[in-house]
């Protein structure tokens, strides 16, 4: 190879690598060009009245919301199943080294044709003497990346990536273990926490015509019985759906205990997993990991990410109603701190990290100290503190938050923070 090719090689790796996390350009990312805006306060309630106590709150203030996020951002749910169905297909009692039970367990949504079924991997600490807690969440890219055990069942259905092991978007066993640096299953073991994780691709590919293969293409009516037609709904929906019928599951598993399941996602299934935690009070702790733009961060900043590039490269994520909140964020009747006061009195955690400016890290902490009022009615304290505090250093009590050194991703960092939170409000 002539040396200038080599040259070039080297300039174009190096450029890649410098700018492997730079966030797309032509979005804001400068503080003092946020737009002015002003936030819908969660406190008043659709007819003007003023809401001051919880009970005004759990009684009607709460479904109101739930309804707004509903109409304007992420639409509607299924129905529930007919005929759900839980079937073990795996128990080990000495995986990774007798530290664990290994459980695998398959959840399918209708009897006869069987053309849905959500994988579900638990892992059980066997030091536990009673009914242990649980974080939940899925993962991006199927149960076998989590963990390079080799008693992980290899997914079979269509991968988003392409690469890391994944052949033709198909799973090979090259990909076991490639997302363990993102769970640290044997520190949550130790910890005396169970895991729970399932792949969202199971619920609905994640790519736009994804919905032909998923269940969205299946259930006909909503919750309320209501018809539902394709766009009533979205994908976020449809996988924050499919926690809930995690949730079912767990409620009928003796070894685990349903009551104190801590949920979590990270990015677009941080979103989800906000949604899953507001719309399900079944879960009993919330938390977000860097989720960005329709996720933690309020959409009125328009700081990085906008709900117009969201909608247009995601359009199947939120519902076709919140697309009339392209470049107009100000006329939305929710933000997103509306979303974290959803989960009030429940513990809700928010988390940033210091290079994900393409998900708004200020914007992330000004929601969850937005859902403070709510938790006030409740006696409990929020975040606790004024403005974003300084990287590294935690805050809050009912309302965690932290921003983090680093970029995108889920860290032992992150991990440390949950279980702490995890351990002061469960144990
Ligand atoms: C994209 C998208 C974000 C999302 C992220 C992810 O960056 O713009 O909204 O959170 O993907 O899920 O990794």
């Amino acid at each position: 190879m002539p040396f200038s090719r080599i040259l070039g090689i080297t300039a174009a790796l190096l450029f890649a690598m410098s700018h492997a996390y730079a966030p797309p350009e032509g979005f804001n990312y400068d503080e003092a060009k946020v737009p002015h805006y002003t936030l819908p306060d969660p406190l008043v309630a659709n007819d003007g009245t003023v809401i001051t106590s919880s009970r005004q709150w759990q009684q009607s203030r709460r479904t109101e919301i739930l309804e707004l996020f509903e109409t304007y951002v992420y639409g509607r749910r299924a129905q529930l199943p007919t005929d759900l169905s839980f079937t073990t297909t795996s128990i080990d009692t000495h995986a990774l080294n007798g530290k664990a039970t290994r459980k695998q367990v398959t959840l399918r949504f209708e009897k006869e044709a069987h053309r849905y079924a959500l994988h579900v991997l638990i892992y059980l600490p066997n030091s536990a003497k009673a009914d242990v807690p649980v974080f939940l969440g899925y993962n991006f890219n199927g149960n076998h990346t989590i963990h390079s055990d080799p008693g992980i069942h290899l997914s079979t259905v269509w991968m988003r990536k392409n690469d890391n092991g994944n052949v033709n978007h198909q799973a090979t066993n090259d990909a076991r273990g490639k997302s363990s640096s993102r769970w640290p299953v044997e520190t949550i073991l130790d910890r005396g926490y169970g895991l729970a994780t399932a792949y969202y691709g199971d619920i609905e590919p994640d790519h736009k015509n994804g919905w032909k293969e998923g269940i969205r293409d299946f259930y006909q009516t909503d919750e309320n019985g209501n018809p539902l037609a394709l766009e009533d709904w979205s994908a976020i929906s449809a996988w924050a759906w499919g926690l809930s019928r995690i949730m079912d599951y767990l409620e009928t598993d003796p070894e685990i205990d349903s009551k104190r399941v801590a949920l979590l996602g990270h990015s677009r299934l941080g979103k989800t997993s906000l949604w899953a935690g507001a719309k399900d009070e079944r879960f009993a702790i919330t938390i977000s990991n860097d989720s960005g733009c329709g996720g933690a961060a309020l959409s009125r900043r328009a700081f990085g990410e906008t709900v117009e590039r969201i909608n247009t490269s995601f359009p199947h994520w939120f519902n076709r109603t919140f697309k009339q909140y392209n470049g107009n964020e100000n006329a939305l009747p929710v933000d997103q701190h509306m979303l974290i006061a959803l989960m009030a009195p429940r513990p809700v955690y928010v988390a940033s990290a210091e290079e994900d400016i393409w998900a708004d890290p200020n914007g992330e902490f000004l929601s969850a100290k937005g859902a403070g009022p709510v938790y006030k009615l409740f006696g409990l304290k929020g975040v606790g503190v004024k403005s974003q505090p300084p990287v590294n250093t935690p805050v809050g009590n009912h309302i965690g938050y932290h921003i983090r050194t680093g970029g995108h991703d889920v860290t032992d960092y992150d991990w440390e923070q949950y279980l702490g939170f995890a351990d002061k409000h469960l144990k």
